[in-house]
């Protein structure tokens, strides 16, 4: 039987880069195939290839049978191929059956007709993926794992034979994770077929059919999932090792004022109320993590802290009220945020962003932090001149994390720094935190839902829940005490 997708010597380059090179892989009815592979390793560009998004310089792509390279993307969707992306890029002015129904009709005359019989396969297709209840929505008041499904949504509406998944768990709860699983498992049984690209090793390998694993463009593993995870180079240059639980001496505690003082603080949007009566308290050098589920209000929480969304309650910050003071005055003051957004300068290059985050100090200074930042994630030096933009996601991510670096906080607030980012990256990262830890008197508010990652980086941890702290203790208790959702 003819693969419905076959890929064959498949070369991408970007200026000097070759992003892709000489990849073939091929995906039959009925298979769903794991594309793994380290940060900026091509698995994205692949995806871009096939979709007809980024113009191969050679190769071959060929949908049952036919072949596709070098046409454009509209035609190589109605050849059969769908695309999720690894971002949600939901069109905010439209409900989410709205949202559904224009990816039905990509044709902008025929938008004008939407019958009922397009309005009713828009419902089915919602029912299918569990959007059923928040069809008349729009985008933006949507819980995270509900933007994921729309996007899922909107690229399995014209049934195509060939869906492509890139980042399908990034963020997403266990319960989340195993409810997509199901679901991409339906596009099994229909008899498409299904490339998937997750860092989330466990629920990559809980669902394909076979992985084909990629380094630097290539590829280096093939085989059933097993037999890739246990490859040599595979584990080396991908999976690294489990994250350790260091032994981490409390810090001589004392009593004196905590750094960030945290008092019944409730935000509201319009009548929802995001966040309600919260407080905590970190004192210097204390490392902290807050775990909630997606919606729960971390990001709320942080935003309050940084300034950039209005509260009500106190926050202090070394003794000082932040009421009424700017977000910039505030990072300039030492606290500081790495968003969940990133908000990187999208046409300024990998170094630029960096050298805005180091503005303030002396140039020996900031060339010392840019080593540093450097050697913790080599990939950036390499990318140094490249405009962040086109980084990949986790590079952005790294970008992200060091241009926080990079302003030496006093306290670095990371919210969801896992995101995206490949093991052996979450390793780096690991001992990154780790090293400031030792060497400085950093002080981290961490929030996470991953708390395979949250838990070995805190000496406290709050559950945030509803909007609400609903937990606060030693992370060694978390697991008895808390709820068993978490984990
Ligand atoms: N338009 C572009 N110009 C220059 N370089 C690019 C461009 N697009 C991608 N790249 C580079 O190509 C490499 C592969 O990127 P790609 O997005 O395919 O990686 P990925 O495997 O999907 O990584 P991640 O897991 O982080 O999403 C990256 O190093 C990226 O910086
Ligand atoms: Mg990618």
């Amino acid at each position: 039987m003819t693969a419905l997708l076959e890929v064959e010597g498949l070369t991408k380059r970007f200026g000097g880069l070759v992003a892709v090179k000489d990849v073939s892989f091929s995906v039959r009815s009925g298979e769903i195939v794991g594309l793994i592979g380290p940060n900026g390793s091509g698995k994205s560009t692949v995806m871009k290839l096939v979709m007809g998004i980024e113009k191969p310089n050679t190769g071959s792509v060929r949908i049952e049978g036919e072949e596709v390279a070098g046409w454009p993307t509209h035609r190589i969707a109605r050849a059969g191929v769908g695309l999720v992306f690894q971002h949600s890029r939901p069109l905010h002015r439209q409900t989410v059956l709205e949202n559904i129904m224009l990816a039905l009709l990509p044709d902008s005359l025929l938008r004008l007709r939407a019958g009922r019989e397009v309005v009713e396969r828009a419902r089915a297709i919602a029912r299918r993926v569990g959007l059923a209840n928040v069809l008349d929505r729009f985008p933006a008041t949507l819980p995270f794992a509900d933007l994921r499904r729309m996007e899922l949504a909107r690229a399995v509406a014209r049934d195509p034979k060939v869906v492509l998944v890139d980042e399908p768990f990034a963020g997403l709860t266990a319960a989340e994770v195993a409810d997509f699983s199901a679901l991409i498992r339906t596009f099994r049984e229909a008899g498409h077929a299904v490339l998937l690209v997750d860092h989330n090793v466990k629920g990559v390998a809980a669902l394909v059919d076979r992985i084909f694993a990629m380094y630097l463009g290539e590829r280096i593993a093939e085989g059933s999932a097993e037999e890739v995870m246990r490859d040599e180079t595979v584990r080396r240059v991908y999976l690294g090792g489990e994250i350790a639980h260091a032994s981490r001496p409390a810090r001589a505690t004392t009593d004196e004022a905590p750094l960030l003082e945290v008092s019944d603080v409730s935000v509201f949007y319009g009548k929802a109320q995001a966040l309600e009566n919260v407080s905590l308290r970190i004192r210097k050098g204390e490392f902290v993590s807050v775990v909630g589920l997606n919606g729960a209000g971390k990001t709320t929480l942080f935003n309050a802290i940084s300034g950039l969304v209005p509260y009500q309650g106190s926050i202090a910050f070394a003794a000082r009220r932040l009421a009424g003071r700017s977000a910039a005055t505030i990072a300039r003051q030492g606290l500081v945020q790495c968003p969940e957004s990133r908000e990187l300068f999208g046409d300024m290059t990998v170094r630029e962003n960096l050298e805005l985050g180091g503005q303030h100090q002396s140039p020996g200074s900031m060339a010392e932090r840019r080593d540093w930042l450097y050697s913790l994630f080599p990939i950036l030096r390499e990318r140094e001149g490249q405009a962040a933009r086109t980084l990949s996601g986790g590079e952005q991510q790294m970008l992200a994390i060091a241009r926080a670096l990079m302003m030496r906080p006093q306290l670095l607030i990371l919210d969801e720094p896992t995101l995206g980012l490949a093991p052996v990256i979450l390793e780096l990262l690991s001992r990154a935190l780790e090293t400031l830890r030792n060497t400085t008197d950093i002080t981290v508010l961490l929030g996470e839902q991953n708390v395979t990652f949250a838990l070995p980086h805190a000496d406290r941890v709050y559950v945030l829940e509803h909007a609400r702290i609903v937990w606060e203790g030693a992370p060694d208790r978390l697991a008895e005490e808390a709820g068993a959702g978490l984990l």
